[in-house]
């Protein structure tokens, strides 16, 4: 059993703890802290109630500053910098950063330096962090019990990964370019409203289609590096609150048709990707995915090849659900590298 701390508890931090409970990871994983900038009462209303997941599953309640959920208890804090937390005395095994504040490596070393023993990044991050996971794709080969700082890439790259690697094995990936249209997140305002360093996050999230920056074809190149240099990468935000899609465009090494394209997928949905990569053939629209723990569903009924070696795929995915899904899988796979290293 690893003791968590959720460090960060917006959008991915109460999609973390809420999966926890739902999805059969409280066998394992223990949440006994919580640390947000808001007070407790606000915290526990926003554990109850949740406009895009709905109602929490089990009864929530408060008692001094922490929060009761079943026979559980989990201490609340409310601090800016790791420093102000008795990491130590709260004996915290793994410190999930979800608040999104800590990208480099330094920054991140401050919650080591304090006293937390390891740290699970919900962003990318700097490169120098000690490794950067897509669970499934790389947890095997790259996750060591003695590591501290790892990261959990980012949706998009979750998103995109295992789609990838299936390609690269059925025809070779030459060469190709992503657009991500994605969910409205709170970097941005109902309104417009001042922002101090993207002039695009100050337009009115709920009004515009809006191009924002995107590192994805950086997250590819860290985790297939053959790919470096050849996946560009865009994206947009839209008016939705959750779910999102990537809109793929590869040209392969050899000539495929669409049928192997779609095989190869269905294949990898039942094999090497099972659970994490899904497939259908069904006429959905984006909120049909709301809550999906899968990293990424293929749309078959749009994957196009053209020419032979042209392939374009639409990849749905839920940016918060299967995200959090996903830091949760990366957080078992580290706790049993820690069982089997203290049984050796
Ligand atoms: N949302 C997604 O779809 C998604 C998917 C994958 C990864 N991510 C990544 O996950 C990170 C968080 O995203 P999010 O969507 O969950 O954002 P969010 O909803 O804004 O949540 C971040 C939370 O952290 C709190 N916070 C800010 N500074 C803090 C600090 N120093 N210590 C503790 N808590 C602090 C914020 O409080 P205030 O609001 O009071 O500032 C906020 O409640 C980002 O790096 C994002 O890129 C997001």
């Amino acid at each position: 059993m690893l003791r968590i701390a959720i460090n960060g508890y917006g959008r991915i931090g109460r999609s973390v703890l809420r999966a926890i409970y739902e999805n059969g990871y409280q066998d394992r994983l223990h949440v006994v802290a919580i640390n947000e900038l808001s007070d407790i009462e606000t915290i526990s209303y926003l554990t109850r109630y949740d406009t895009t997941h709905g109602r929490f599953p089990k009864p929530v309640s408060i008692e001094g500053q922490n929060l009761i959920i079943g026979d559980d208890k989990i201490q609340c804090f409310n601090s800016e910098s790791p420093e102000e937390l008795d990491w130590p005395s709260l004996n915290v095994d793994l410190v999930l950063e979800c608040s999104g504040m800590f990208a480099e490596r330094e920054q991140i070393q401050r919650f080591l330096n304090a006293g937390a023993p390891r740290i699970l990044l919900s962003q990318p991050a700097s490169a120098d962090v000690d490794a950067t996971i897509v669970f499934g794709f790389n947890h095997e080969r790259s996750m060591a019990a003695d590591q501290t700082i790892v990261s959990a890439a980012s949706c998009t790259t979750n998103c995109v990964i295992p789609v990838l690697d299936t390609l690269q094995e059925l025809a070779g990936v030459e060469h190709g370019a992503t657009q991500t249209i994605h969910s409205a997140m709170n970097d941005q305002p109902i309104i417009d409203a001042y922002h101090t360093k993207d002039l695009r996050l100050t337009r009115s999230a709920m009004s515009s289609i809006i191009p924002v920056n995107t590192g994805l074809d950086r997250g590819i190149a860290r985790l297939m590096p053959e790919l470096s240099g050849k996946i560009s990468s865009n994206a947009v935000r839209v008016p939705t609150i959750n779910v999102s899609l990537i809109d793929m465009v590869i040209r392969t090494n050899h000539p495929v048709t669409a049928e192997q394209v779609n095989q190869a997928l269905q294949g990898a949905a039942a094999s090497k990707y099972a659970g994490l990569l899904g497939y259908t053939q069904e006429a959905h629209a984006s909120v049909d995915f709301n809550h999906d723990p899968r990293s990424v569903i293929i749309d078959g009924t749009q994957t196009q090849v053209v020419d032979g070696r042209l392939v374009k795929l639409l990849c749905w995915f839920d940016n918060e659900w299967g995200y959090a899904n996903r830091m949760l899988d990366v957080a078992c796979y580290w706790q049993q590298q820690l069982e089997n290293s203290a049984e050796h």
